[in-house]
């Protein structure tokens, strides 16, 4: 399966997996380029450069490309007591990935320095002036990303009329994102003239991520009606993650709660240091009744815990069905 994607990275698969913070370590990346497509490394604000160092080691693996992605905000300036942001930069560019995302937040510092090092950039946008303004400043890689998808972004657009619209407006290579679970998925975007797609949640349930059994499980079994898109995790727990990406989770017995009572969360108080601390230990003992398992609408086909090269091997057949076009 050929596509601008493929022969610019020499993959086999047009597919790259999601910068996923706390999933997708250098063991899921590794694992998806080894088996055609391109892994992403996700980089969790607060990350130290040995961490990202030691995933860069199980990531690379000769003749294989792969990618490392970085939440934009935590980029720009270091939080007190927090590793220095530069330096993790410079532990990613010195690893000469094939490509850099760096998605919610200002990237066009970072795109003169890293095009300097060969290194592509790559942003998620998750509404179509997003996609402008990237175009502007000469990434190289815009990815289109609607409201089902997982984790942290906007929730403007679905991906179908987002990438309709990005498709139309830029003439920088797109991909999409956002609810692409299987070969029909990406045969859709394809066909529509995206490149290829990022994916996140198909490999959420995969041996070789980093994230609990316990929230592995519980994306095996929830189904795609069984997502919510909110603050709440993120007020509770004072994350500074900009109002506009929310994140879209499982709903459970904390989403229950407090869905509809964000301006409480903001207010914060007694109830919500209570909530912070149960969030916390929920963390800690992999309770997923309570614990984040951020996931997209894309969780409903992913039925069984299979492997990262049998989750790209499912993508590989949109072949076949492009093929019912020719
Ligand atoms: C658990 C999880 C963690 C994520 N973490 C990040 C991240 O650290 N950086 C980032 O750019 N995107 C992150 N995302 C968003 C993905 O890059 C991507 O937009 C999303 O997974 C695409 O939608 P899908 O989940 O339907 O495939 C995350 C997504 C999930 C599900």
């Amino acid at each position: 399966m050929r596509s601008w994607l493929t022969d610019e990275f020499e993959i086999s698969v047009p597919v790259l997996s999601a910068p996923m913070a706390g999933v997708a370590g250098g063991r899921l990346a590794g694992a998806v380029s080894a088996a055609g497509g391109m892994g992403l490394i996700g980089v969790h604000p607060g990350a130290s450069a040995d961490w990202l160092a030691e995933q860069i080691g199980s990531a690379a693996a000769p003749g294989r490309p792969f990618g490392i992605g970085f939440i934009g905000w935590a980029l720009s300036a270091a939080a007190p007591g927090q590793p220095d942001p530069d330096e993790l930069l410079r532990v990613a560019i010195d690893a000469r990935p094939a490509v850099i995302s760096i998605s919610f937040g200002e990237i066009a510092d970072h795109v003169g320095p890293l095009h300097d090092a060969g290194i592509a950039v790559l942003t998620q946008a998750g509404n179509v002036d997003e996609a402008l303004a990237a175009d502007a400043v000469g990434v190289d890689i815009i990815v289109a990303r609607g409201g089902e998808g997982g984790g942290h972004g906007r929730n403007e657009v679905a991906t179908l009329p987002l990438l309709q619209e990005v498709l139309d407006a830029v003439d920088t290579p797109v991909l999409a994102a956002g609810g692409i679970g299987n070969r029909r998925g990406l045969a859709a975007v394809l066909a529509a003239g995206a490149h290829g797609a990022l994916v996140g949640s198909a490999f959420l349930a995969c041996p070789e991520a980093a994230n609990p059994a316990e929230a592995k499980q519980a994306v095996v079994e929830a189904r795609s009606t069984d997502t919510i898109y909110s603050r709440i995790f993120d007020l509770a727990q004072s994350l500074p993650w900009p109002p506009q990406y929310g994140g879209r989770a499982l709903r459970n017995e904390v989403t229950r709660a407090w869905a509809g009572r964000e301006d409480e969360l903001a207010r914060g108080g007694p109830a919500v240091v209570a909530l912070a601390d149960q969030l916390k230990s929920a963390r800690q003992a992999g309770d997923v009744a309570f614990a984040a398992v951020y996931a997209g609408q894309a969780v409903g086909l992913v039925e069984s815990a299979r492997s990262a090269a049998e989750v790209v091997a499912e993508f590989a057949a949109a072949d076949e069905l492009l093929a019912r076009l020719r």
